[in-house]
């Protein structure tokens, strides 16, 4: 008989550590936390419009997406050099390699970049040195998915993955992230099939702030795999029906949504009645810097305030291993590694 129940804080603590994990919705610039920020503008030369790292942290209280975003472009003019971008995703990596995350699909906004005269080649070099860094020394897999900056035009973002072609290989995937209210997926369908034909995975920020029809969208005109965000998808029964029965992933960060006043109040978050309907779920970070928590953080807070129990917490990180894009033979050995992790912490917390 396994624990059924969380009895404490601290077995749940225990669990959340014990699980191996698949981080799938992380803005690698969203992770540079202020001490980097400053280390690197100091490094860069660039002039920041704070006096001090406490000044930067004090400015972190969001109303709403835009209001996050503004803040977050202008964080990311200190990056300028490869090894910027290495230390930054390097630093990310150390952090949720203590978090017990085996394995992390990282987004990168080139276009935030390319537009202040950065080389594609810089930023995806970079990024990609620190995860074949973390690969190994532990183990640690990683993939790469360039988003595409929705407030922009679709004309600039065939032209960003015209760009990023001779690194090819080094890419898993495209997704759509910034600003979503007034920037439907459909604005971008030639730059998706685009990106299919070179083989790419399709991926797209929806249902965050927007309404359920761009959930709809982004399935049904860019043909994506996997949402993120989606939490407006519940508004919908036919949508949740659709996605439960295709097991379309949703890649969910609840401490985001509480800091972008998504859903403020986290017991009221939709977690739970996403998992009930059937929906393959998952907890990630989103942009952690800012949002006041890494991926353990997002479990701890989720559970307590969602009153998940040791199941349900099985079940997110299995869903965060099926909706990851790694080969089958690692999907499989990565859910038996949590399968025992989780035999092992039921045995010592029965
Ligand atoms: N939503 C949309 N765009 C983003 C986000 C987000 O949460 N984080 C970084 N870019
Ligand atoms: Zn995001």
């Amino acid at each position: 008989m396994t624990a059924l129940v969380f009895t404490s804080e601290q077995a749940q603590h225990a669990l959340v550590g014990a699980l191996p994990k698949a981080e799938l919705h992380v803005h690698i610039e969203g992770t540079l936390e202020p001490e980097l920020m400053f280390a690197l503008a100091t490094r860069n030369n660039i002039a920041l419009p704070y006096k001090s790292v406490q000044a930067v942290r004090d400015a972190y209280a969001f109303d709403n997406l835009q209001s996050f975003l503004d803040i977050y472009y202008a964080g990311t003019q200190v990056l300028l050099c490869e090894q910027d971008f290495f230390d930054m995703t390097w630093a990310y990596l150390v952090r949720a390699h203590s978090d017990h995350v085996v394995h992390s699909e990282l987004f990168f906004d080139p276009q935030s970049h390319t537009s202040r005269g950065v080389d594609m080649g810089v930023v995806i070099h970079g990024i990609h040195r620190a995860c074949a860094q973390a690969q190994t020394q532990w183990g640690m897999s990683s993939a790469l998915i360039l988003c595409f900056l929705r407030h922009l035009s679709e004309a600039d973002a065939i032209q960003t993955l015209q760009a990023a072609k001779p690194y090819r290989s080094l890419l898993a995937g495209v997704g759509l992230d910034s600003s979503e209210q007034g920037h439907p997926p459909e604005k971008f369908q030639r730059v998706f099939a685009q990106a299919q034909a070179l083989g790419l995975k399709l991926v797209a920020h929806a249902g965050e702030e927007g309404p359920p029809s761009y959930v709809w969208q982004a399935l049904d005109v860019l043909g994506v795999q996997r949402i993120d965000h989606g939490v407006r998808a519940m508004e919908d029964a036919d949508l949740v029906a659709r996605l439960a029965a295709q097991r379309t992933p949703l890649t969910v960060c609840p401490l985001s949504n509480k800091a972008l006043q998504v859903t403020p109040d986290l017991a009221k978050h939709p977690l739970k009645a996403m998992l009930d309907a059937g929906l393959c779920a998952m907890l990630n970070s989103d942009d952690p810097a800012y949002f006041g928590g890494y991926l353990n953080d997002n479990f701890n807070a989720t559970i307590s305030a969602l009153n998940l129990q040791p199941l349900d917490v099985l079940t997110l990180v299995r869903n965060s291993f099926e909706a990851s894009f790694v080969a089958p033979d690692l999907r499989a050995q990565y859910q038996l590694r949590a399968d025992q992790a989780f035999a092992t912490w039921a045995r010592d917390h029965a």
